[in-house]
């Protein structure tokens, strides 16, 4: 259940996950996960307030419902950059998935392959882009690149990610720096796993969040898409999108996609919602190219109101990677399953057949009170149902203590 790595626990599982829904395993997860590792990914920069609201902020937009429509067996198939996947649910890039799982991306990639998902790995993943392609063959894979100061480095992961077959680069250019993140000062969090790319360029091994992101980029502007571009001969789509501006220059660059993202809420405090951003990066774009949203996406409706606002593909995050905990490559693909399960449920009751449908389904913008407060059957918030003589079904009661089995 658990191996070890220099003193750091891993999971070794590979079981599919029982959920009723994504947040659940939050909890869950800390029973396996080192605090400090935890809190690396879980939290967000400064007082949380874009995290929170990320997720929170999906409630600004309704579904209209749709009954009369004469459908069933809606699909959830779709193709994207020529490639075929069963669900617009993608594996978003995290860095050292070592902290969750001994197989750290192979076993992502595994989950996400038995899924249908597209999965992209990291410039700071543990395992190899070879080992990832090795153990998943010509699954849908992406590559995330975080720009090195370091031209060589650069051309070395390139090289390598254009030779292990990947289909297109996600290039990171929302962390110039780290955002103030108050959970890694706190427990004063290092990579206790080596991430491959640093190794091979003779970098060592419990680097700090800082001293990854000294290593990165500050400058990156046009002319930085249009030479990776060049250099990878591969689709780049630009991440970290957050306005009309910005996927202009990256359009105007070349780009070949726009990942619509606040980095999970872990970089600017108080950014806007992804969500809330969407239409307008949407209106701007034009459908030149194809959108990615990602940040706070926790349930199939929040997949249906984003491809519905202008995305082709959405992206999860920390979800995978509790999954990956708790599961290994069978939790990563429990939790798409859940979330992509949730999001078919609407497609039936909006009639919405297929993806493409959703992408021109009816969302409005009422001004209710946004809240994301949880079902009246969440733990969290759930009393204990009272047990009493006259609400049990017949003969479910315990002899002894009289409680309920239902
Ligand atoms: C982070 C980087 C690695 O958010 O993307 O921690």
């Amino acid at each position: 259940m658990t191996v070890f790595y220099k003193g750091f626990p891993q999971s070794d599982r590979n079981q599919a996950i029982k959920m009723v829904n994504v947040d659940e395993l939050e909890e869950r997860v800390k029973k396996v996960m080192p605090e400090a590792a935890y809190y690396y990914i879980a939290s967000g920069s400064e007082n949380e307030w874009t995290w929170r609201n990320n997720t929170a902020a999906f409630n600004h937009f309704q579904i209209i419902p749709r009954s009369l429509t004469d459908m069933d067996n809606p699909s959830t198939d779709t193709k994207f950059m020529g490639m075929d996947l069963k669900t617009p649910v993608m594996i978003c890039p995290i860095a050292c998935h070592g902290i969750a799982h001994k197989d750290a991306e192979v076993a992502t990639a595994e989950g996400a392959k038995a899924a249908g998902a597209l999965f992209s790995s990291s410039t700071y993943a543990n395992r190899s882009v070879e080992d990832i392609a090795g153990a998943t063959g010509d699954s849908p894979k992406f590559f995330q690149l975080y720009l090195s100061k370091d031209w060589d480095f650069n051309k070395m992961v390139l090289d390598a990610v254009k030779a292990a077959g990947y289909k297109g680069i996600m290039l990171t250019v929302d962390a110039l720096v780290s955002g103030y993140r108050e959970a890694n000062l706190r427990t004063n969090f290092t990579y206790p796993v080596p991430l491959d790319f640093f190794t091979r360029y003779g970098k060592g091994e419990g680097m700090s969040v800082a001293q990854m992101y000294a290593n990165s980029a500050q400058k990156i502007g046009p002319k930085d898409v249009e030479k990776i571009k060049e250099l990878s001969d591969l689709p780049v789509f630009v991440k970290g999108i957050m306005n009309a501006e910005d996927a202009y220059l990256a359009m105007g660059a070349g780009a070949d996609g726009i990942v619509v993202s606040n980095h999970g809420g872990r970089e600017i405090d108080t950014a806007p919602a992804t969500i809330d951003m969407l239409p307008e990066i949407a209106a701007a774009v034009n459908g030149r190219v194809p959108i990615i949203l990602d940040s706070g996406v926790r349930r199939g409706s929040h997949v249906f109101k984003a491809l519905a606002l202008g995305a082709d593909l959405v992206g999860i995050g920390r979800p995978f990677l509790y999954g990956l905990a708790l599961g290994g490559a069978k939790g990563v693909e429990s939790v798409i399953n859940q979330i992509n399960n949730e999001f078919k449920i609407l497609m039936q009751l909006t009639g919405c057949k297929t993806v493409e449908d959703v992408k021109h389904a009816d969302i409005r913008q009422i001004n209710y009170t946004a809240d994301n407060l949880p079902s009246n059957t969440d733990p969290a918030v759930r009393k204990p149902y009272p047990v009493t003589k006259d609400n049990q079904l017949e003969g479910t009661q315990d002899a002894v203590s009289g409680a309920s089995k239902h």
